[in-house]
């Protein structure tokens, strides 16, 4: 059994915080939160400015390099990222494994995986150059891979990507597109799309990014610590709560209805929760949540759903919530998965597809979050320590002695 005092008289330190609700676990120069004012930077640009000015693969750029690009530097970065966006022919038939009702989440994990299997070269972690080309096959072929999923689940043939389209462009056309048919993509819905990735890149040390960078500091290659990533963003606590929130509403149903939910959202014997209600950081209302209102809102005018009864169960439930003394005391507010589900599901896309795409933009955080570990030289294994609570040592009984 440790004993703790021993151990801390030993080194002089030991912390013990279930959650890491205080404990930082690593530096970074990526993204800066101030959970109590509601503020997030990428690499010191807030994330407002960056939805508003900027555009996904340029934001990609900034969190991998640190700088905005310029133009000549942006037509590279998108010269590279397009050579990436096929996946190994081979790739398709890890898809046709799989059911069709199976979750598409369940079915990215493996391919992602899978896709150390193929691309070798990008394994090798101490060769700088490897690790630029693994993040820009990682960022070129999730849309690929995330619409192939789509595909499959629907019945429908792969669509190849295109590269004359812009990235948000191509994954609707990989997504939506079928062979007989010419797509049009609409610029709109590229554009929210656009933004929704944005909102999403990033976000400093949440659990699928510290389960990326722990899996990554014991050397494992990049496309397995995406695919671990990928996992842990799954969970309703987190990714998965975009659909919970989505799913949510629809049980709402209506505006009568959600003081009933808020009850029970306050009932301490009820497990249910407001699903993209709260958040570890943010003791304020999520800056990423104000945007994704905003984007709902516009979006739904372009496609003329006027007074869409969801986002009136949304508008109205924030309301109701941010005026109760329960909410107002333990500061919670809507996150960045309350809205969005109402764009995705207004764009088309089943409530499934959901947490696929919050890691499709997530994963540009995730690999640079890992190569800035991978060339930090002080960089160590992870290896939390533990409260051992379980039995002192005691003598072995055998079998036929046991009571
Ligand atoms: N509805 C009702 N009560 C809530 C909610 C909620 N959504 N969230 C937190 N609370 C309450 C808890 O019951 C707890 O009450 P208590 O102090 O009386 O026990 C208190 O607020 C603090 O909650 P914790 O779970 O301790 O806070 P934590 O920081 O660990 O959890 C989390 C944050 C997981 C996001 C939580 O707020 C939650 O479950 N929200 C719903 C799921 C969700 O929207 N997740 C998405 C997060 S954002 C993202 O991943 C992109």
């Amino acid at each position: 059994v440790i004993d703790i005092r021993k151990l801390y008289a030993e080194t002089g330190h030991f912390t013990y915080d279930p959650g890491f609700t205080s404990t930082a676990s690593c530096e970074s120069t990526i993204t800066y939160i101030d959970g109590d004012e509601g503020v997030l930077l990428y690499r010191g640009y807030s994330i407002d400015d960056l939805a508003d000015k900027s555009d996904f693969p340029e934001v990609c750029y900034l969190l991998l390099n640190g700088e905005l690009p310029t133009q000549a530097q942006k037509e590279k970065f998108l010269k590279n990222i397009t050579y990436h966006t096929m996946v190994h022919e081979q790739l398709s038939m890890f898809f046709r494994g799989f059911r069709r009702d199976a979750h598409p989440m369940a079915v990215i994990c493996g391919v992602v995986g899978a896709l150390s299997a193929f691309y070798h070269d990008s394994t090798d972690i101490s060769d700088p150059v490897q690790r630029v080309i693994a993040s820009h096959r990682l960022i070129a072929k999730m849309p690929t891979i995330i619409a192939m999923a789509y595909k499959y689940s629907i019945g429908q043939p792969f669509m190849y990507p295109r590269n004359d389209l812009d990235y948000c462009e191509n994954f609707l056309y990989m997504t939506f597109g079928v062979p007989c048919e010419p797509y049009k993509v609409s610029p709109t819905l590229a554009s929210a799309l656009d933004k929704i990735f944005i909102l999403h890149a990033d976000h400093e040390q949440n659990a699928s990014t510290s389960t990326v960078r722990l899996a990554g500091s014991s050397g494992a290659n990049p496309f397995a610590c995406i695919a671990a990533g990928i996992a842990c963003l799954w969970g309703p606590a987190h990714g998965g709560a975009n659909e919970a929130a989505l799913n949510m509403l629809q049980q709402i149903g209506t505006p009568d209805r959600i003081p009933e939910y808020i009850a029970k959202a306050k009932d301490k014997n009820d497990p249910f929760r407001l699903m993209g209600f709260g958040h570890r950081v943010y003791k304020n209302y999520d800056p990423r949540a104000k945007v994704m209102q905003e984007t709902a809102r516009q979006v739904l005018d372009e496609l003329g759903v006027h007074n869409d009864p969801l986002f009136q169960v949304a508008m109205e439930l924030e309301k109701i919530a941010l005026s109760d003394p329960y909410f107002i005391e333990k500061k919670l507010y809507p996150n960045v998965d309350f809205y969005s589900g109402i764009i995705l599901r207004a764009m088309g896309f089943p409530t499934t597809m959901f947490t696929p795409l919050f890691a499709l933009a997530r994963t540009v955080g995730w690999i640079a979050q890992w190569s800035e570990m991978i060339a930090d030289p002080s960089q160590k294994i992870g290896r939390p320590r533990q409260l051992y609570t379980g039995s002192p040592r005691r003598a072995f009984v055998p079998v036929a002695e046991r009571a």
